[in-house]
């Protein structure tokens, strides 16, 4: 018997239609103790949008201010898929009232409202997860498990790209619905929070945590029209940004992310150099993770021979994880389904009482990376992660 878990979701834009099938498929796939249920969706859109979003989600009802929907006895989750500066606000009320919390990345505009965040949750004691879900691709977690098997060894280095290229024209205004990433009042920053923010998750993950960097940004387009108000006005965010980075571990790291990548969509790859392998992913081929073995990580001893060179394994098979819940091996699962997995991840939480990972402590550390990258790219110096 499955318990009814009513859900709410605030924003109905690209996060809230990944959430919303995430919500309607999990039990699909997972044998879960919880059952969610779409109760009610929420967001600015006028109404009609609203009700024609509700009714090709299935939603039971819709709201036009989240207070309203937090207020509401009959929810029990919040899954905030807002613009980054209403982040905070929702998630300490939804903690005040009790709620469960998924938020979407990045956690908030900064380390010093990500903490605040923490608190509440904490405080309030209700589970919570920021939804970084590339730990959820499959292929990602296939590095994450040979990482811990030993078979990276002593890790060297860390190379990260984060490159799209849909802000090059000059005409792209800033400001309202998915061009808030340009506001910086709205977004916080460019891509240091929005791409950058997903490579530094993956990396600590991967890698342990960064003890410090240094760091360059760049805004190519000094102004543009803001679409709310039709005046052009400066841009305040980063366009493009580049860090060095020496990790714990003694590893040095190397991130590049940028808007103005021609050609390059959603371009995010990593690279870890160890004494014992490496590892490659490129999310544009997701169902891959290329490994180069150059030793046993039982017996330490070389296996080098004619046949070595990098393998690349397609990530489908039974052993990986989340692939036994969907087809048979060889056959591919999306992006959609991180989001499917991230759920079922954080349901099973529920279940069992162990917490699923990132949460919003996690998510801190991510906000002090980005918040010390700013800060080295404004003063020209390295900084310590605080
Ligand atoms: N995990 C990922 O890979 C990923 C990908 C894209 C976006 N995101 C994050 O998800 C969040 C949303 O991004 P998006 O691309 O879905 O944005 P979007 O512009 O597509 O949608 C935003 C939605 O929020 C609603 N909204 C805005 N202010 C609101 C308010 N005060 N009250 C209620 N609703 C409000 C809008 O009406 C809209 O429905 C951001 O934090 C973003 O960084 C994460």
């Amino acid at each position: 018997m499955t318990k009814p878990l009513n859900v709410g979701v605030i924003g109905c834009g690209f996060m809230g239609r990944t959430h919303s099938n995430a919500l309607l498929r999990v039990n699909n796939f997972f044998d879960l103790e919880y059952q969610p249920v779409l109760k009610a969706i929420c967001a600015l859109e006028e109404e009609s949008k609203l009700k024609a979003f509700a009714s090709q989600w299935g939603y039971e009802s819709y709201e036009t201010d989240w207070h309203r929907l937090i207020e509401r006895d009959d929810i029990d989750q919040i899954e905030i898929c807002t613009p980054n500066n209403t982040h905070k606000e929702i998630v300490i009320a939804a903690a005040k009232a009790g709620k469960n919390i998924i938020c979407e990345k990045p956690l908030a505009l900064s380390a010093a409202e990500a903490e605040e965040m923490c608190v509440a949750v904490e405080e309030a004691g209700v589970p919570n997860l920021v939804s970084f879900n590339y730990r959820r691709v499959p292929a990602i977690s296939l590095a994450k498990q040979l990482v811990d098997e030993g078979r990276v060894g002593k890790p060297f280095h860390y190379r990260a790209t984060y490159l799209q290229d849909w802000t090059i024209s000059t005409d792209v205004p800033q400001g309202g619905n998915t061009l808030w990433r340009l506001d910086a009042k709205v977004a916080g920053s460019g891509v240091t929070g929005d791409l950058l923010a997903h490579s530094i998750d993956t990396a600590e993950w991967l890698n342990g945590p960064i003890r410090s960097v240094v760091a360059k940004t760049e805004t190519f387009v000094k102004q543009r029209m803001h679409a709310e108000t039709g005046k052009v006005e400066p841009v305040r965010i980063d366009d493009a940004c580049m860090f060095l980075a020496v990790f714990e571990n003694g590893s040095m790291g190397t991130f590049e992310s940028s808007r103005y990548a021609r050609g390059r969509k959603n371009y995010n790859t990593f690279e870890l150099n160890g004494e014992a392998g490496s590892l490659f992913f490129d999310l544009e081929d997701p169902q891959y993770l290329d490994y180069f073995q150059y030793s046993n990580p039982s017996t330490g001893d070389k296996v080098e021979d004619h046949l070595t060179g990098w393998k690349r394994i397609h990530v489908t098979n039974f052993e990986h994880q989340y692939m036994d819940r969907y087809w048979v091996p060889g056959c591919t699962i999306g992006y959609e389904h991180t989001f499917i997995n991230g759920l079922a991840d954080f349901l099973k939480g529920l279940e069992t009482g162990v917490p699923a990972q990132p949460d919003f402590r996690s998510g801190l550390r991510t906000q002090k990376v980005c918040d010390a990258i700013l800060e080295s790219a404004r003063i020209g110096q390295w900084v310590e992660i605080a």
